[in-house]
């Protein structure tokens, strides 16, 4: 597939998407989602990308939201039918991923903006960030995950005001509310992924895939948590990576995964 809203590279085993149409604040228009939806599951079987970023281009935006002129004359039909396919196609899939997904978020991240965050397994902002869910300023609700992620990250107090009041919110408060992990000047804020994501993929991608899957099974309706890790845990003893982990340690040597 040829990505036109998207640029990616890949290094070190880190591979950095970025959202490129900063002439519409990088709005998540269908083609966006498809491409990102393409180069995600991509990295996800391939084993050469031990972790993902994904940033807005530009120093204005992450993503000013779903791309308001595409869905202003839908149905109620095509309205769900653009809400389950968002789920489906992107922000679930980002969500569930093998391989950790973190958020640079570089500036403004609204509606589908923070829901495509929020997906994300980490999020570290910039200073300049403002992150909001304003839908209902716009006769309608989140329905990329916000109403449930949101709720899920910064607790449901939160997530009741942020979307009742459509507001918008500032790094520091971001920071203070969870949705941000950490927030650090702009042009530190690729620098501060990239050392993150090192961090990350020196450990077993089998058990960071793993840890992610359990982490999610909390928030998974149906399913109990700490049955799935049990289980989890177990087939961990069963791999290469587990041998190798183990016996780095005692050898007193770096684990090579
Ligand atoms: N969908 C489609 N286009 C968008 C967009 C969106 N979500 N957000 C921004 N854009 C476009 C604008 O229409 C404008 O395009 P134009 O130059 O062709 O007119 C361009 O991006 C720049 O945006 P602009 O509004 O002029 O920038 P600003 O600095 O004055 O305001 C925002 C920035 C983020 C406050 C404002 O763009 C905004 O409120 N965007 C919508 C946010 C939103 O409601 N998102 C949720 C969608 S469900």
């Amino acid at each position: 597939m040829n990505y036109e809203n998207i640029l990616v590279e890949l290094e070190n085993s880190i591979q950095v998407i970025t959202i490129n149409r900063p002439s519409k604040l990088n709005a998540l228009n269908k083609a966006t989602i498809e491409e990102l939806s393409h180069v995600l599951v991509a990295a996800d079987k391939e084993a050469s990308v031990r972790a993902v970023i994904i940033t807005g281009a530009g120093e204005k935006a992450f993503v000013a939201g779903a791309d308001i002129s595409e869905f202003s004359d839908f149905s109620v039909e095509e309205g769900k039918n653009l809400s389950k396919k968002g789920h489906d196609q992107l922000f679930s899939r980002i969500d569930q991923m093998k391989t950790p997904v973190i958020a640079a978020v570089n500036g403004f991240a609204l509606g589908g903006g923070l829901e495509l965050a929020m997906a994300a397994h980490v999020r570290i902002f910039s200073e300049n960030a403002r992150v909001g869910l304003p839908e209902t300023s716009l006769g309608v609700i989140p329905g990329y995950g916000g109403t449930q992620r949101l709720a899920q990250i910064a607790g449901k107090g939160r997530a009741m005001q942020m979307v009742l009041s459509a507001e918008m919110i500032d790094a520091a408060t971001a920071l203070n509310y969870g949705i941000t992990n950490k927030v650090v000047p702009l042009e530190e804020l690729m620098e501060a992924a990239k050392k993150l994501a090192k961090k990350i993929i020196k450990n077993s991608p089998m058990a960071i895939a793993k840890a992610i899957q359990c982490i999610n099974a909390n928030y998974t309706s149906g399913v109990d948590g700490l049955a799935f890790e049990v289980n989890a845990f177990g087939d961990c003893f069963g791999t290469h990576d587990f041998k190798e982990g183990t016996s780095a340690f005692l050898e007193k040597r770096k684990a090579d995964f």
